[in-house]
Formats: structure tokens, sequence, C-alpha cells
């Protein structure tokens, strides 16, 4: 008999139990009893003891393979022996200063020396914080005010940002090619909407039209050239390169958020694309799993900083010990690492994806390099252009039975349909990952 997602939800909950007692307990003081929406796993996050390699131990006492990897940050996995050589080496120094440390700058070189657009950084605690500092440069180069972003899109906490990641299909405030800004939640100022311009991803025709008519008023356009938060789509390279010509015809910045792409190419996703942005936001593996962030682009744009023109500081700006961790976590990523993981995820695509294809099962998995997502849809042969497509069309009910069920037969996949490997993964964890999948997908499915 097929899988539910009530007896998987069942099945989910009693094999996590004390997680579930804890994000009651912890309800008491935080609010859902932890600090990231995004945590939740259906009913509740799994709570984790510790992380060693390719592996989670979760407090019910269950060893999970993590395909999860905090959202794709933690691409060497868990306590890396070269990153806590260097996180220990940076507690016996001390832990925060009103003065910079040297080793701030040999990470801002790995970036700059890696990624062809970027000739300098500045660091952020976080990636959010580098959108809204990115933001920033382009509307004190440029003078004017609006942000454009996409559909889909997903930039972080700010007000900006907040807008349009999720558009469910019940939500459309109208034609695909007339995205609006509708807010995620609450507290969004109407005056902040005011300030966004939405696109459609993969449609130039129309992203020429709004952009041409709002050429005056547009400082920037923020891009993932694979977004992560708003369900996995890979823009299409002549699509992008048709914008990136665009943005500098219409005088404004082309801002590409890296924040996860990063992990999947060795000089940037961009270099995949052959295009050059104006400015690059990073985050997520920079910090090797700290949370660090960072802006980087032209000296034209990034020299504002100096010469007064943009004020840019935060007490925990280029943490030494996230620096630290940065910098090993960079130099394990080498070229031969990056193409190891990116054939991994390859073939267990590619495997998935070809026995859905023999059983004709709506499940397929796509995206480039160590980043995937999948989907469960509602027919088998089905490809998305537009994060818009994944919610109008992917089954989310047998996309919840699915999650709970990995979790539950011992894998730990993001709850949002998507996964990301790490570098002490084994052929073997491929192997089971795509044995344990067709399991799920079968068992769902069956008559
Ligand atoms: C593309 C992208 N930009 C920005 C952010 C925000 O990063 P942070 O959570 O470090 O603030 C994220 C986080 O998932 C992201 O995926």
């Amino acid at each position: 008999m097929a899988l539910n997602l009530q007896s998987s939800t069942e099945a989910f909950q009693e094999k996590f139990k004390k997680s579930g007692e804890l994000s009651a307990a912890g309800d008491q003081y935080i609010p859902g009893g932890y600090s990231r929406n995004s945590l939740t796993f259906g009913p509740h996050a799994i709570y984790v003891e510790r992380g060693e390699g390719q592996y989670i131990h979760t407090v019910d006492g269950h060893k999970l393979l993590d395909f999860h990897n905090n959202f794709s940050c933690s691409i060497l996995g868990h306590s890396h022996p070269k990153m806590r050589e260097a996180l220990l080496d940076s507690v016996s120094k001390g832990f925060s200063f009103g003065n910079p440390m040297a080793h701030e700058h040999r990470l801002a070189q790995i970036l700059c020396e890696r990624i062809a657009s970027v000739d300098k950084v500045v660091f952020t605690c976080s990636a959010s914080e580098a959108c809204i500092a990115a933001v920033r440069y382009a509307r004190a180069y440029t003078g004017k005010d609006k942000i454009a972003k996409f559909d889909g899109g997903y930039h972080g906490l700010g007000d900006e940002f907040t807008l349009s990641i999720h558009s469910a299909a019940e939500h459309f405030p109208g034609a695909p090619e007339f995205p609006r800004p509708v807010p995620l939640c609450g507290g969004i100022p109407i005056a902040t909407q005011q300030n966004v311009v939405v696109l459609p991803q993969n449609d130039f025709a129309s992203c020429k039209r709004i952009l041409t008519q709002n050429a005056g008023q547009v400082a920037c356009v923020m891009m993932e050239l694979q977004t992560g938060a708003g369900g996995v789509i890979t823009l299409q390279k002549e699509f992008v390169q048709s914008v990136r010509e665009l943005t500098e015809e219409l005088g404004m910045l082309l801002i590409i958020d890296e924040t996860i792409s990063l992990r999947s190419a060795f000089h940037g996703m961009q270099s995949l694309f052959d295009i050059k942005p104006d400015l690059t936001v990073m985050g997520k593996m920079i910090g090797g799993g700290l949370p660090l962030g960072a802006v980087g682009g032209a000296e034209k744009y990034l020299n504002m900083n100096s010469n007064g023109q943009v004020y840019h500081s935060g007490t925990h700006h280029g943490h030494p010990m996230a620096t630290r961790a940065g910098i090993a976590c960079m130099e394990v990523m080498d070229e031969k690492t990056y193409a190891r993981m990116n054939a991994q995820a390859a073939r267990l695509k590619d495997e998935i994806n070809t026995y859905a294809k023999q059983k004709n099962l709506p499940i397929y998995f796509y995206g480039l390099g160590s980043h995937l997502g999948y989907e469960i849809t509602d027919k088998p042969g089905r490809i998305y252009s537009s994060c818009r497509e994944i919610l109008t069309y992917s089954n989310h009910e047998a996309m919840q039975t699915f999650a709970f069920e990995m979790a539950t037969r011992g894998i730990f996949p993001m709850y949002r349909g998507q996964i990301a490997l790490s570098e002490p993964m084994t052929e073997a964890d491929i192997d089971t990952f795509v044995r344990i999948s067709k399991e799920v997908i079968e068992d769902i499915f069956a008559p």
C-alpha cells in the first residue's frame, strides 16, 4: 500500500521524539524553540548533538547521513580536521578584537584570485548583511533607489528581499510575466515593497520590458544563477548573458548572489555563464560553517568604502575565527575536490532520473554542482523553468512524505527539495542515497 503523509509524519515523530520534546520545551523561551524558521522539518526541527564527517548524531540517538549540511553551508561536513586545527589555533590567540588580524587578507586574496570579477572584498557576518551592503554600493554608485529581484530569489533577511520568494499559485498577483512584490510575512513596509521591482526567471522579453520601464529608478538587479530557498532553478545561460548586457545598457549594476552557488564551481558559478557581474555576494562556504559573508567586485565599487562614499562596518565583520575557518575550508576545496564532488552529485542525479524514467515515476533531480534540487511533480517528465512552476506543479504532500521518510530511514535532506553533498562523502554514501530514494519513491507511488 502507498505511503501517506499522515503515517510518515507519525513515524517521523516517533523516531525523533526527543527532538519534538525539545522543540516544545524551547518554546517557553524562544518562539517555536529555535531562532530559524527554516529549520522546521514538518512538525519540528531535528535537534543535533554532534556532527562528524558526513554524519550528524541527533539527540534522539540516531546517526543520519547528512545531505542537508546546514543549507549547503557545511561543505566540509562536520568537524573537519583542517578546520578544527585552524579554529583551535584561533581560539588560543583570543576571540574578538577591536583590531584587524592579518589573516583576513589571506581569505580576501583567495576570493579575489578565484573569482574573475572580484578585485576586492569586504566581509560581513552573514550573506543577509552582504546583500544589504551590496545594494548600498549599487545605490551609492548609481544614485538610484529601487532594486530589482527575481520571483523565487532569496537574498536573506533584509526587508527588500523578503518579497516574492515563494509566490505560491494562490497568491499570484497576476500573470507570471507581470510579477509584483509579494511579502513573505508581515512587517514589510509598503514603502519598501514599492522600492522593489520583481522579474520573472528565464523570460528575457518581460525582464527587458520591466527594467526599461524602470530604468531611471533601478540601481541594481539581484540574481541567483541557481536559486535555492525559492526552489532550485538554474537560469539559462543565454538569459543571464542578455540580462548582463541589458543592465549595462540601462546603467544598473548586476549583483550575483553566489552564497550557495560558490560551492558548485571553483571560480564561482558566474564562470560557467561567461559573465562578469559588477558585484558578487558570498556566504556559507567562505566561513567553512562559521558565520561569514562578503561582497566583492571591481575596485571602482569597493573603493567607495575607503573614500568615504559608502559606510561599511559591524562589530564582528571579518571575525578572526570565521575567517580562519574560511581559509581552511577554501584551501581544502581545491579544483580536484570540486571536480570529485560535482561528479558524485551528477551520478546521484543521473541514476535516480534514469530509474524514474524507466519506472515512469514523477520525481526528478536537477541542478549544477554539489547542491541539487529534487521535486516530485504532478506528472512524470515535467521540467521546470521557474520557481513559480515548482510551486504550481509540485506534489507538495508527496514532497513532505519523501522528506520524512528519508529522515526516518537515515538520510537528512533539506526539507524544501534540496540536497547538498559534503567533502567527506564517499561513493558508497552516494549509493546509499540513491538506493533509499528509490525505495521511498517506490513506496509513495505503490499501487
Ligand atoms: C542565495 C542566498 N543569499 C543570501 C542568503 C542569506 O544568508 P545568511 O543566512 O547567511 O544571512 C542565503 C541563505 O540561505 C542564500 O541562500
